[in-house]
């Protein structure tokens, strides 16, 4: 099946094979199968640029950063700080209101304990919906259970959207805090972030969004959007693994206590007490991932080469034709199957178990996710245990489906 050159409205092209060559992982073979990657929900591979930039950060810059008395440190410091501007530039948000973090489990964290837990009381309620990855739920549980408060969560409809009216039912003088996934990683809707917005905003409640499914596909302008928080992954989105940001107001940040205490956190230290660094360093206590943020911003760089118009159509148009190839299959359900969805097809079978259908789709050089998803209470909702799920990425095409769809006519066949 020959890969068509997508289009978007704007007219950019985005070459497939030039993109799949800036991936050298893509030339493995799996199980002895051309390789067939599905399972970029999960994390996404990583392209050229970005294993040259953490290759040439660590033959050409590595030094502890900040405090520069050389010339390495100085170099590792601009390269650090280079790549704080660039996520900056990405995301919308000026400099001082990004925070590094490990990942987006980590952003959600801070904020549940250093912004959320302080203003907590008994009675107290954390808005969340039915849809959240166990990222954005348990962290506000932490905060919950220590001050009496509670967590609830906003139903999702079967097609897998957010129900409105009873999101809005839900909202009260107890609501302290709103969290949502921008993306939902186990049905790939696309959630009305702007409108949870602006009724958080009349009603003065503050937001975090879960941005971990969206940084890689959608355009966020963090300080056009009005959230107060946006948590991110360097990894979902071509960047290395276990780096990530915080994007926050900076009157939060400002406001906020340090999570972690040590090195690089503290303007002054005294056995009678510590004053701590201006934002965003005061929540980045000892020494930081700079192969991390230099990969990451790498990581943004590469997006924005492709275009991200481009890469949007692309994975629009991949998503409707693996959408289209999915209905024919005997017995398949697709599971999430919202009017605004991410490139993320998550479906049940009638006679075979998501792992049986991730094993089959494994001898058959296709990597998918089959389980939870870590989103437990939404399987619940959905009455299942798990779903099988394939994501798609820049570097996906029709030869990817094609592969996918053949695999699981061969599930079909194995389990009728
Ligand atoms: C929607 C969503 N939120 C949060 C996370 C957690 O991200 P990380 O493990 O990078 O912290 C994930 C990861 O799968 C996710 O998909």
């Amino acid at each position: 099946m020959p890969n068509e050159t997508p289009r978007s409205a704007r007219g950019d092209i985005l070459d497939l094979e030039r993109v799949r060559a800036d991936f050298p992982i893509l030339r493995e073979r799996a199980r002895g199968k051309r390789l067939a990657y599905l399972d970029n929900a999960a994390t996404t591979q990583k392209p050229e640029a970005v294993l040259q930039a953490l290759d040439d950060y660590y033959r050409r810059k590595n030094a502890n950063v900040h405090r520069a008395a050389h010339e390495l440190a100085e170099r590792a410091t601009a390269a650090y700080e280079g790549a704080r501007d660039t996520i900056a530039r990405y995301f919308g948000a000026e400099r001082e209101q990004v925070v590094f973090t490990r990942g987006t489990t980590e952003g959600i964290n801070l904020v549940a304990w250093s912004f959320l837990r302080p203003r907590l009381n008994p009675g107290d309620e954390i808005l969340l919906t039915t849809m959240e990855h166990h990222s954005n739920i348990v962290p506000w549980q932490l905060a919950a259970s220590e001050k009496g408060a509670k967590v609830v969560a906003a139903p999702v409809t079967d097609a897998g959207e957010l129900d409105w009216k009873e999101w809005r039912a839900r909202l009260s003088s107890r609501t302290k805090m709103i969290a949502l996934g921008h993306v939902s990683n186990s049905l790939g809707t696309i959630n009305p972030v702007e409108d949870v917005i602006a009724e958080a905003r009349r009603r003065g409640i503050p937001v975090l969004i879960d941005g971990a499914q969206a940084t890689a596909h959608l355009v966020v302008d963090f300080n056009a959007l009005g959230a107060d928080f946006y948590a991110v992954s360097a990894h979902k989105a071509y960047g290395p693994t276990g780096f990530g940001a915080l994007l926050g107001k900076r009157e939060h940040l400002e406001a906020m206590p340090p999570h972690l205490g040590g090195g690089d956190m503290i303007r002054t230290v005294s056995f009678e007490g510590s004053t701590w660094n201006d934002v965003p360093y005061k929540f980045e206590a000892g020494t930081p991932d700079m192969s991390g943020a230099v990969g990451f911003a790498a990581a943004l760089h590469y997006i924005e080469s492709l275009g991200r118009a481009a890469i949007a159509t692309h994975e629009h148009g991949l998503l409707e034709y693996g959408t289209e190839r999915l209905a024919r299959i005997e017995g398949l359900r697709l599971v999430g199957t919202a009017r605004h969805k991410g490139a993320i097809l998550s479906f049940v079978m009638d006679r075979a178990h998501p792992q049986d259908i991730g094993s089959v789709l494994d001898m058959e050089g296709v990597a998918i996710r089959a389980g939870h998803h870590c989103t437990m209470p939404l399987m619940q909702r959905f009455g299942l245990s798990g779903t099988a799920r394939a994501s798609l990425a820049v570097y996906n095409g029709r030869d990817d489906i094609e592969q996918f769809v053949t695999a699981l006519h061969k599930v079909v066949k194995l389990f009728s």
